[in-house]
């Protein structure tokens, strides 16, 4: 008889110290036991940006009394836990090296198996806590550091079927708000001020739209808001900036997604239950959700979110992918390095600077 999988996360590959213990039952029930995030927003705020030196001795002043505090919270001993779990990479080197090495300590002092997971696994198998979901589907992860649609086949069976050619969505949406003056992570923030202006106030450009398959591309349309911002005089005319931003970056989802569902259905030409999953930091936004949630439906797929603190870094699910991969037999390995670069799918081309293909 199958036995319950008890899991600890733990996830420092940027600006998030966070652990979490997750449970996968008898049953195959997916049960969130703690998840414990400290964010360090107000550390780099007044830089704009994260700082890599300063995450990295936020995360080590702080990771013990994460992990204590998951634990505690989970009801779970140590001794209870089935394997540990920690982002491997991507991300930044001197942040994984803390969770890296907190993770490996905690193993090999409790004898458990020990997972180097990739952060990109943790957001494309997150929707898996919420409910049950069939394999294959297609993924858009829209995140700080990345932009990518993936058909998502099984634990490790990752194809990558567009990416962007320069910067991802978040940073996009982030460097507008830095444009605008709005503070760091200023991502957010533009959702509120677009709800304020008109999304027509402002032509901005779509780079690639209709060439490269799905992939993306956004730093065209920031040195246009950068052109724009130059312009402006009134607050008003900030809102609407961010408005026609907002509704840019729509409009590009809009054709991009059809043609990721184009590719995805090529690959499956046969399946029956359509499936579209959207994660990371910038599928919280609320106009995207609404505009993703409308081409979904003409699609005829079934759209699925996480709720949005598991859209954003965390490590429930880190656990959780250490978890399934523990249970299809991937063998426990101390010795894994930190990967600052580490692809979901392996084979897929590089696609920045000059390894583009247009
Ligand atoms: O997944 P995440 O927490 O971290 C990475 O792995 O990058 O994503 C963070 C990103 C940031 O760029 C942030 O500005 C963006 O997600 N973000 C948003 C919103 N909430 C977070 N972007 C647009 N609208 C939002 N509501
Ligand atoms: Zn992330």
């Amino acid at each position: 008889m199958k036995k319950d999988l008890i899991f600890l996360g733990i996830e420092t590959s940027c600006d998030e110290t966070a652990a979490a213990v997750v449970k996968k039952d008898s049953k195959g029930k997916v049960k969130i036991l703690s998840n414990i995030v400290s964010s360090q927003e107000n550390i780099h705020k007044k830089y704009g940006g994260v700082v890599p030196d300063l995450a990295a001795r936020a995360h080590a002043d702080k990771i013990d009394q994460i992990i204590k505090k998951a634990i505690q919270k989970s009801k779970v001993h140590f001794d209870d836990l089935d394997g540990i779990a920690t982002t491997a990479g991507p991300g930044l080197l001197v942040c994984l090296m803390v969770g890296m090495t907190a993770g490996k300590t905690l193993a090999s002092f409790l004898k458990k198996p020990f997972y180097g997971t990739n952060h990109l696994e943790g957001h494309a198998l997150t929707m898996g806590l919420i409910k049950p979901l069939q394999f294959p589907y297609l993924l858009l992860l829209i995140s700080g550091g990345h932009s990518q649609f993936l058909s998502i086949e099984g634990i490790g069976k990752y194809k990558r079927l567009g990416t962007t050619i320069d910067d991802a969505l978040g940073e996009a949406f982030d460097k507008t708000a830095k444009i605008l003056g709005i503070e760091f992570p200023g991502g957010p923030k533009i959702e509120t001020y677009a709800k304020k202006g008109n999304g027509k106030a402002y032509d901005l450009p779509k780079p690639i739209l209709y060439k490269s398959g799905c992939n993306l591309s956004f730093a065209g349309l920031k040195t246009a808001v950068l052109n724009v911002s130059k312009k402006l005089k009134t607050k008003q005319d900030k809102y609407n900036l961010a408005a026609s931003f907002q509704s840019t970056v729509n409009e590009i989802l809009k054709i991009k997604c059809q043609k990721a569902i184009e590719m995805f259905l090529e690959r499956h030409r046969s399946i029956k239950d359509k499936n579209f999953v959207i994660a990371g930091g910038v599928a919280s936004n609320l106009s995207i959700r609404k505009n993703l949630k409308k081409i979904a439906l003409e699609q005829k797929f079934n759209l699925h979110f996480p709720p949005i603190n598991l859209c954003t870094d965390n490590a429930a699910m880190i656990a959780y992918a250490g978890l399934l991969n523990f249970e299809k037999g991937k063998k426990s390995n101390l010795k894994m390095f930190s990967q600052p670069r580490w692809p979901l799918d392996q084979k897929a081309p590089y696609m920045k600077g000059p390894g583009l293909i247009l």
